[in-house]
């Protein structure tokens, strides 16, 4: 594992040498973020030694490394999903990546279902938590001792002062955020509403197909995560109506000026 992620990094510092000290991951719909950015170097993941390709409609598949302001950043447009089939290894590769190439703080983002009936679609959560639902884990099997520690602890799996920057750097926009806790469940399919009722009933606040991979090999890697949620729909049996992948990136496309905000100003306070 450790050479495939070494000829990638390579690969990326021979098209552009760079080096970026935060990462981030941009969620279903949530793609347009990329157009902050300045200085643009854009990579496609098919031409990254060792990637797989992005199937998903509304996850392009592509590197992004430039600016925020003053802050170098490395942007994946398009992530890997474990209901796509791939193991796990494969979805959590360019994580990993992101921190041989010298990422210590990454922000995860995805569009969740609402879970909390406080929430409302187009709300934007600050990932305080997770819970694992998926079954899976990308650790399983020998550990990789260079990489992190067999047993990685949990307890501030979502940095506590990555959270407060952000809840901070939303207030100064004159925004709210929610603050909760993110189930993770495998997928494809959408929650049956029983589901729904059950992941309330264990803690869930939002329910999503991503992030808790990505943050467990993050905190096994070392790097501080904070995770951001866009509440693209309530989740199954809350309200009347039918999820769809369509309707849900929609959505995420009506949130993308604060969350693009929000983001921005965020990434500027970690590098400043
Ligand atoms: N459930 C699971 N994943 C999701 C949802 C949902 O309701 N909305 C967006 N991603």
């Amino acid at each position: 594992m450790n050479e495939k992620l070494t000829t990638a990094a390579a690969h990326i510092q021979k098209v552009k040498p760079c080096n970026p000290k935060v990462g981030i991951v941009l969620g279903s719909g949530l793609g347009d973020f990329v157009n902050q950015i300045e200085n643009k170097t854009i990579i496609s993941y098919d031409d990254i030694p060792n990637f797989h390709k992005t199937t998903v409609e509304g996850h392009a598949g592509q590197l992004i490394l430039g600016n925020v302001g003053e802050t170098e950043v490395v942007i994946l447009q398009g992530r890997f999903h474990s209901y796509e089939g791939l193991p796990m290894d494969d979805v959590v590769f360019p994580t990993r990546l992101l921190s041989t190439l010298g990422v210590e703080t990454l922000i995860l983002t995805n569009a969740a279902g609402g879970i909390n009936t406080n929430y409302s679609a187009g709300d934007l959560v600050i990932i305080e938590d997770h819970i694992n639902m998926t079954g899976k884990n990308p650790l399983i099997g020998p550990n990789n001792d260079e990489m992190g520690p067999r047993f990685p602890d949990m307890s501030k799996a979502y940095d506590p002062e990555l959270r407060e920057l952000v809840q901070s750097s939303a207030k100064d926009l004159g925004y709210q955020m929610q603050t909760g806790v993110y189930a993770g469940v495998l997928g494809p399919t959408y929650e049956t509403p029983a589901e729904v009722r059950m992941l309330r009933i264990i803690g869930a606040d939002v329910v999503g197909m991503s992030t808790v991979p990505e943050c467990i090999a993050a905190n096994h890697i070392g790097m501080k995560v904070c995770g951001i949620s866009c509440v693209t729909n309530m989740a199954s049996g809350i309200e009347n109506v039918e999820l769809k992948h369509e309707d849900i990136k929609d959505e995420a496309l009506r949130v993308m000026e604060k969350f693009t905000n929000i983001l921005k100003e965020t990434v500027k306070r970690i590098g400043a």
